[in-house]
């Protein structure tokens, strides 16, 4: 058995006998084969003049690394072969950072493989059973606790006990149940995101400034987050902060020519159409439009969503298309909605009741 908290003392350079120094002793059945730099010490000075080489080579790329934050302009773009056209502070930032930690870590594997000591060794342990002893006292105070709490004596008791905490679980159950099942009486969660403040006239006002939005303020390509305009007075007067998580919109336009199917035939306003704005997954708000593409995407899990498509799927996990509002104009002009959702909005959990 070693005694570990013997204090070991390492000459520098000196390996030999380290293993019995340390407390370990040689693995006997494994043959050490000695390296080059066990046996030469010019091969021992080569590998070490390598291995700090490489160490002065990242502190060196550190300081270039400072150098070309502080004096390359972040507007500079050169063309690297294989790259293209990159922004040369970006490049040399990556360069430095990359190689430097790639030195240091190149650094410590050449000193680990050439220099430290690889002798084969094993660490005896001391015995991991208790001493007999010390079982032997568990063991009795174990059954003076027995004794003492009565637990063997009052037969009663420990079986009443036992059926209560056999029983115990069944309340939680039960309310878990609640969370799949819903209350007779009680709207089904399909019909609760099926309405939503949006019917037929309802201004499309700016989320935020609830300014009303006008056809020709909405540029080709543009993008705008909205609500209905009686929102304002639902959340402030009436204190109902649903109402927004279900009736939140992105409104974008494209080029007319570019919307290749809708939900419903003219439910866009030249080009200008009006989507949820709650992924069909698990509910994550959405504004990430791609214009050229014209794809949605969720930051959330990464689903896809062709909006010149009547917002079908493309990629990832949801299973449903984005609902689309059917929009038009009022007399002034402004953006109006020409009556609600035509499918419930949000993820679409309901359908597996
Ligand atoms: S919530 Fe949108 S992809 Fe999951």
């Amino acid at each position: 058995m070693s005694d570990h908290n013997t204090p070991t003392s390492l000459e520098s350079g000196s390996h030999e006998n380290l293993p019995a120094r340390l407390g370990y002793s040689p693995l006997a059945d494994i043959e050490h084969k000695p390296r080059l730099t066990d046996t030469d010490p010019k091969a021992a000075r080569r590998a070490e003049r390598q291995v700090a080489t490489m160490f002065v080579l990242s502190i060196l790329l550190v300081i270039a690394f400072v150098a070309a934050y502080i004096g390359i302009d972040k507007s500079t773009i050169v063309y690297i072969p294989l790259f293209g056209e990159v922004g040369a502070l970006t490049f040399a930032l990556g360069l430095c950072m990359g190689l430097g930690v790639f030195l240091i870590g190149a650094g410590a594997i050449q000193w680990a493989k050439k220099l430290m000591p690889d002798t084969e060794v094993v660490a005896q342990r001391h015995e991991m059973a208790s001493p007999e002893e010390a079982t032997e006292e568990a063991e009795a105070n174990y059954q003076r606790g027995k004794t003492e709490s009565g637990f063997a004596q009052y037969k009663i008791i420990r079986r009443t006990l036992i059926g209560a905490l056999a029983l115990f679980p069944i309340p939680l159950v039960l309310m878990l149940r609640d969370l799949w099942v819903t209350p007779a009486g009680s709207p089904s969660p399909d019909a609760i995101l099926s309405k939503t403040l949006w019917k037929k006239g309802e201004r499309i006002v700016v989320d935020g400034t609830y300014v009303p939005v006008k056809a020709e303020d909405l540029p080709v390509g543009g993008l705008i987050s909205a609500v209905p305009a009686d929102l304002q007075e639902v959340e402030e007067v009436e204190g109902n902060l649903n109402a927004r998580a279900k009736a939140a919109i992105i409104v974008i336009r494209m080029d007319p020519s570019d919307i290749r199917s809708q939900q419903g035939d003219g439910w866009d306003y030249q080009g200008i159409l009006a989507y949820s704005k709650i992924c069909t997954h698990v509910g994550c708000p959405i504004a990430l439009y791609e214009q050229r593409t014209h794809h949605l995407l969720c930051p959330c899990h990464q689903s896809t969503f062709d909006l010149a498509d009547a917002g079908n799927v493309i990629f990832g996990p949801a299973a449903r298309r984005m609902p689309q509002l059917p929009i038009g104009v009022d007399a002034e002009g402004y953006l109006v909605a020409m009556s609600d959702f035509a499918e419930p909005i949000g993820p679409s959990f309901w359908e597996r009741g």
